[in-house]
């Protein structure tokens, strides 16, 4: 595979860009590789600055749940374009896209539309902190929850691939009121909520974790956080920014039939562009100014051509009834080929992750302890072949609605190709 371009322009962002890139994990850092520079995007592939095809596995980190450069995405979003780029002013369109995401996620009773999931879900805490007027919040070490300072402790996918523990640069102040809990794990919940009860305000949780390689939820262990928290009285948020649209058309929440106070969704929601929500219970809903004292504002929240993609996205979501289905049946022939090729994979629908451990990985000590040199020769090989995988073990690999069936045949015969080298 040439790849001369693509190294001449690496050298060149990274005398521009802190590692050559605007987001970590783009470096591929772990997995000894040096970037591709993606030159464009359809369907189910994409091409780099050399002309190299590959069939796309990463889809934007989870938002192309319907391929690349999807038909009437684009052309609602041209539209949107060439009515002007943004207005810092109320347009209908914000209105139809609260409709479709409630519609989905009835729990969302009242929402606001931001710009990234890390705004999402740094304002859903901080709704949930002057609604309860408590301060502490719970997160699971391994969840990622956007790069926000008091969430930044054992963070999950991009700190684990870089092996940092915690952000520097965040204060022991901004973390003082973080408090970390162990995912599938009870008891360290309980511990927490006997030692602080009265003080925690919220806990957040990926209901299907997917930032320390994807790990689904034990049997009742939402149930259990649903639970705990309503006995006392802290504010449950399910970050679906991955989950939402993903798993079903109503999230995590209506797969695992669990309804949280606060939802954050991003990526699907945004059909691509930058645009994320977060919404739930309305009483909860009503402290955000100017209804209320919680101050969360944004100049390009609700950009129409944003709004136009997302809208896009859901509606063309909604006219595939058999979308869930689908994705499912393409998703379960790869897991099969990266079990042939002894690989421990862990699914949830189309969100995976190939573990190269030999033991199921049901936590995030589980997952760290994962042999980071065996994923980095699997990802060289399906790189080498043809295939873009995330350059990360502690991400989740993405199908979408436009990988045909040859495309998956083609990827499950080179995954099981795979013979540790
Ligand atoms: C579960 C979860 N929450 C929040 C975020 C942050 O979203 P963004 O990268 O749009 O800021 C991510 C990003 O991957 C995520 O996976």
């Amino acid at each position: 595979m040439i790849t001369e371009r693509s190294e001449k322009l690496y050298a060149e962002a990274c005398g521009y860009m802190p590692g050559g890139v605007n987001s970590p994990v783009r470096a591929c850092r772990s997995v000894g590789t040096t970037p591709l520079f993606i030159e464009r995007a359809k369907g189910s592939r994409i091409w780099d600055e050399d002309g190299n095809e590959f069939i796309d596995y990463v889809c934007s980190w989870g938002p192309n749940i319907l391929g690349h450069a999807c038909e009437p995405v684009i052309s609602a979003v041209k539209a949107a374009c060439e009515k002007g780029l943004t207005f810092g002013a109320c347009h209908k369109s914000e209105i139809e896209l609260a409709r479709l995401i409630r519609k989905h996620f009835p729990s969302m009773e009242m929402l606001r539309l931001v710009n990234s999931g890390t705004e999402a879900v740094m304002s859903a805490i901080r709704a949930a902190r002057g609604f309860t007027g408590k301060d502490k919040i719970i997160k699971f070490e391994g969840c990622y929850h956007g790069h926000s300072d008091g969430l930044l402790v054992k963070a999950g996918s991009g700190l684990m691939t870089q092996s940092i523990p915690s952000g520097a640069g965040v204060t022991e102040g901004c973390t003082r009121d973080t408090l970390l809990a162990k995912y599938n794990d009870e008891s360290s919940v309980r511990a927490l909520f006997d030692e602080h009860g009265g003080e925690i305000a919220a806990l957040i949780v990926e209901p299907c974790a997917a930032n320390m390689g994807v790990v689904p939820p034990k049997e009742g262990f939402l149930q259990f956080l649903r639970d705990i928290t309503a006995e006392h009285g802290a504010m449950l948020i399910f970050d679906e920014v991955i989950t939402g649209f993903r798993l079903s058309d109503g999230g995590a929440q209506k797969l695992y039939g669990v309804t949280p106070d606060l939802t954050t969704l991003g990526k699907i929601v945004g059909g691509g562009m930058p645009l994320a929500a977060y919404g739930g219970r309305r009483e909860i809903m009503e402290c955000v100014a100017p209804l209320g004292s919680v101050y969360q504002a944004g100049t390009l929240s609700g950009n129409p051509c944003a709004v136009a993609a997302g809208i896009a996205t859901l509606k063309q979501i909604e006219s595939t009834p058999d979308i869930y289905e689908a994705l499912d049946k393409k998703s379960a022939v790869l897991e099969e080929a990266m079990k042939s090729a002894g690989l421990n994979v862990n699914r949830c629908g189309s969100l995976m992750t190939a573990f190269s451990n030999s033991k199921k990985v049901v936590s995030y000590d589980e997952s760290r302890a994962c042999d980071t040199e065996k994923y980095a020769k699997y990802y060289r090989h399906l790189l080498r072949n043809g295939i873009y995988a995330a350059p990360s073990q502690f991400e989740a690999m993405f199908v979408s609605y436009a990988h045909t069936a040859e495309d998956i045949e083609r990827t499950a015969e080179i995954i099981k190709a795979f013979n540790g080298e």
